[in-house]
Order: structure tokens, then sequence, then C-alpha cells
């Protein structure tokens, strides 16, 4: 039905049914016009009728797992869940220099050869360049496909006339949309490329890899605003000094997150690390004060890393508390801890905590061997030899029982470790062949252990 029109006089505000050239009311000539009227919600309601209907599924429908296509490189497939997927998008961050195009370009090469259509766009290296570091890197007999480029909209229409399975962005702040008005590396800028990069690929079925630099506070770079539109975000990290290099992923809708794939950095680019605990621990000499090996896990794999600790007096009115490779709120609360629970003071004393081998560890199971570690170096006694610790530290100074104990216990007796210190309570792992010391709380740790209390 037609709702009847509505006037009004814009002078004195009457309403009326009909348009006139004068107002009846205050006699203003040309003042009458129709109104809108109030919305009563939308002209075409949306309501149950023109949509085509949805099938729904149940949840024990039946679903083949996605065809993964390996690269070969161990370690980046396991990290990718067991290779990539068709049509995922993958954002790989890290810090300026730290190895991303060289991982990229050499995953692209191994994608390639196994099968995978791939074009690498560089948006921050001359094709030359690239082509160079392929040459040297023994990979420039790969079908890669190079561009060197920053427009956005031509890189889609590239990507739409080419048809690639696997298309690698290095990097994403480079990435210029001329339909955004902000300059390349802006956030909105690396939003809207992330954006549109992301559903264009998944609309045709490409996989895409956006490379992403973020700084030493996370900011700037941006590459944090990408993380929720794709399904995967992979970082890759290391101390710059060091040759290891560590890709994590932080985030992963195909596969276990916490993964953690490790490189080697050499001339030849980077090689895989398939044992790294024994790498961690290659430096390792005799069993020295300060030093303590954990038994970590990192995803779905036990890696041993070897803590070491310095405690010296302190010259400055403020005593110093330096961590690499941990996080450095809880060292303070372990210091705290074993000030309060067991009356060991570190006040007046520099402490300074490394994870040799440029590792970040992140678990809380570290904590014993941090307290082992910190410990040893200040009473200046070395723990017992051929020994991993492991186990969680409250705030009450008890000890928690760890996850995957046992797979924590098979790859220390698997490196020749004979003994292990456990907190008491954790499934019972007599298989291990270790000789197991179990404790209920850090005192008990500290006397069994240091001999005092
Ligand atoms: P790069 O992949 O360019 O880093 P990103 O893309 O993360 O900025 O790597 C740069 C560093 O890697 C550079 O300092 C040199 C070193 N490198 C090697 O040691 N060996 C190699 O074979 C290559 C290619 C690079
Ligand atoms: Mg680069």
């Amino acid at each position: 039905m037609a709702k009847s029109p509505s006037f009004s006089c814009s002078a004195c505000g009457n309403t009326t049914t009909k348009w006139a050239g004068r107002c009846e009311t205050c006699g203003e000539w040309n003042t009458i016009s129709e109104d809108a009227g109030i919305s009563k919600g939308p002209a075409k309601s949306l309501g149950g009728k023109r949509g085509s209907q949805v099938v729904l599924t149940d949840l024990s429908t039946q679903e083949a797992p996605p065809p993964r296509t390996q690269s070969g490189i161990t370690e980046l497939d396991r990290v990718l869940g067991g290779g990539l997927v068709p049509a995922s998008a993958i954002l790989v961050g890290g810090d300026p220099g730290i190895g991303k195009s060289t991982l990229l370009l050499q995953a692209a090469a191994q994608f390639a050869r196994s099968g995978l259509k791939t074009i690498y766009v560089s948006g921050e290296e001359a094709s030359a360049q690239v082509r160079m570091r392929a040459q040297r890197l023994g990979l420039a007999d790969a079908p890669v496909k190079l561009a060197a480029e920053t427009n956005l909209r031509d890189i889609l229409t590239t990507l739409e006339a080419e048809k690639p399975q696997l298309a690698i962005i290095d990097s994403i702040q480079t990435m210029w949309a001329d339909n955004v008005d902000s300059a390349p590396g802006s956030v909105s800028q690396v939003r809207a490329a992330a954006h549109e990069l992301t559903t264009f690929a998944k609309r045709k079925g490409i996989s895409v890899v956006l490379v992403g630099h973020v700084t030493k506070e996370g900011q700037i770079a941006g590459p944090r605003v990408v993380e929720h539109m794709v399904d995967t975000v992979l970082y890759f990290e290391g101390e710059r000094g060091h040759q290891f290099r560590i890709l994590r992923a932080v985030k992963n809708r195909f596969g276990p997150a916490d993964e953690i794939g490790v490189f080697e950095m050499t001339g030849q680019g980077l090689s895989e690390v398939l044992n790294p605990s024994a790498l961690f621990l290659s430096e390792r000499g005799t069993p020295s004060p300060g030093s303590v090996v954990f038994a970590g896990v990192e995803g779905t794999r036990p890696v041993l890393v070897e803590f070491q600790a310095l405690v010296s007096p302190s010259p400055h009115s403020q005593a110093r508390r330096t961590v690499v490779g941990w996080d450095g709120g809880r060292l303070a609360m372990i210091l705290a801890v074993l000030e309060a629970r067991c009356g060991i003071p570190f006040a007046g004393l520099d402490v300074y905590l490394n994870v040799a081998g440029g590792l970040k560890v992140s678990e809380p199971a570290a904590d014993l061997a941090v307290a082992a570690a910190l410990l040893s170096a200040r009473e200046d006694a070395a723990l017992p030899a051929e020994t991993v610790v492991f186990g969680e530290i409250s705030l009450s100074g008890a000890l928690r029982p760890a996850t995957q104990t046992e797979n924590r216990l098979k790859e220390a007796q698997k490196l020749g470790f004979t003994a292990a210190i456990t907190p008491r309570g954790g499934k019972s792992v007599e298989a291990s062949g270790l000789s197991l010391t179990t404790m209920g709380d850090l005192t008990g740790f500290v006397g069994e252990i240091f001999g005092a209390g």
C-alpha cells in the first residue's frame, strides 16, 4: 500500500497532505516541500524470500583433508602443519635482516620444483638482485617467476593473468594501493594491501605469503594489523650475532601453533637443523656453575637448551637484571620466590640470564631451570653432570609438573643425559631410563641440590 505523502512548510513547520504554492497557515510563498518521511526500515526487506538457500551440514560430515604441498624443507613443512594448504594466506614476520627474503626465496624455489606455479614479487629489491641471490644459493634453475613491483593494482592484474598457485609478496610494507590516501608502510596501506591480496587470493585459489617487517617495538611496520586476516602467522626470529634462526608458528588454522623450525644461516643461505637439541648444546663444555640444561618443548618437539646465569656483586646502587631469550618479568618473579620462600636474597647482586644459541623460551616449565641456574651461579657450585631440569614454580614456592614429561625425558636420554630433576606428581615415567629426582617445592630443591635451606 502506498503511503500518503507528507508536506511541510519550512517557515512555520505546518504539515499538510498536499502541496500548495502558498502556506495556508503563515501565508509564505514557495516554502512547502515534500518530506522524506520517517524510515520504517529498508523498503525491500532482506527477509527470507530472495536469497538462495544455504546447504547445511552437520559436524560429522566427512571432509577430505586439504591436499598439501610439501616444499621438501622439512623444518618449514612442519611449521606449516605438514605442508602448504591451497588458497591459504600466510604472514611471515621478523626483524629486518633476519633472513625472511632468503627463507622465502628458498621456499619459492622448492615449491616451484615440486610443481607449484610460483610467483615471487619483490617490492624491496630489483629483480637482478633477487636473481643474483638465487644464483648464489644455487636456485637459479628453479621455475620461479620474478617481478619487482609495488603497485598493488598491477600485481593483482598480473596474478589474475598468470594464475599462479603460490604468490610471495616481499614485503607487505612496500605495497601501495592507489585507492588509499596514505604513504606505503602506513597502517592503512598495509591493512588495505593485505586485505586486497588475501581476499583476491582466496577467491582465485592462490596461496599467498606476505612478508612483514617487525620493529623491536612490534609496531610502526604494522604486521600486527594483518595477523587476524591471514590463516597462518609465522615469526622468524633469532639473535643477529647467532647463526641460528627459528621459524615459529604463532597462529595456524591448519596445524598446531607454537611449532618451531630451526635453521642455520650459512654462506649458502639457510640450512635446516634437524636435531636442534644437539645444536643448542654443542657449545657446552664441562659442567660449570650457572649453567643448567633445560628439557623444553616447542610445539610438538622436545628441545634441550642451556640456561646460563651469572650473579655478581653490583657496583651500582640499583642492581642489574639482564635477560636474553627469556621473560624479564618471570625472572623477577623467580628471584622474589627464592628470596621470600627460601630465604636466598639477591639484593645487591647483578643478575644476568641467557639462553644459549639464541632461542627464545616462553614455557613456564623453564622456571626450575632458571632457579637452578641462578642458585648454581650464586653458590658457585655446578649442578650434577648430565642432568636436565624442568618444572614450573608457583608463587608459594611449590613445584608444578610440566606437560609432556615423557617427551622431555626421552629427548634427554637420546642426547646422553643420565639424570633429571623434576617436580613431584607428574605422570609416572619409569621407562625413560634416567635417574629421576622429584621434589614438591623449591625449598626441597635447594636443600637437596645445594645442601642449604
Ligand atoms: P635477508 O633474507 O635479506 O633478510 P630480510 O629479508 O629478513 O630483511 O637476509 C639478510 C641477511 O642474511 C644478510 O645480513 C646476509 C645474510 N645472508 C647470509 O648470511 N647468507 C646468505 O646466503 C644470504 C642470502 C644472506
Ligand atoms: Mg628482505
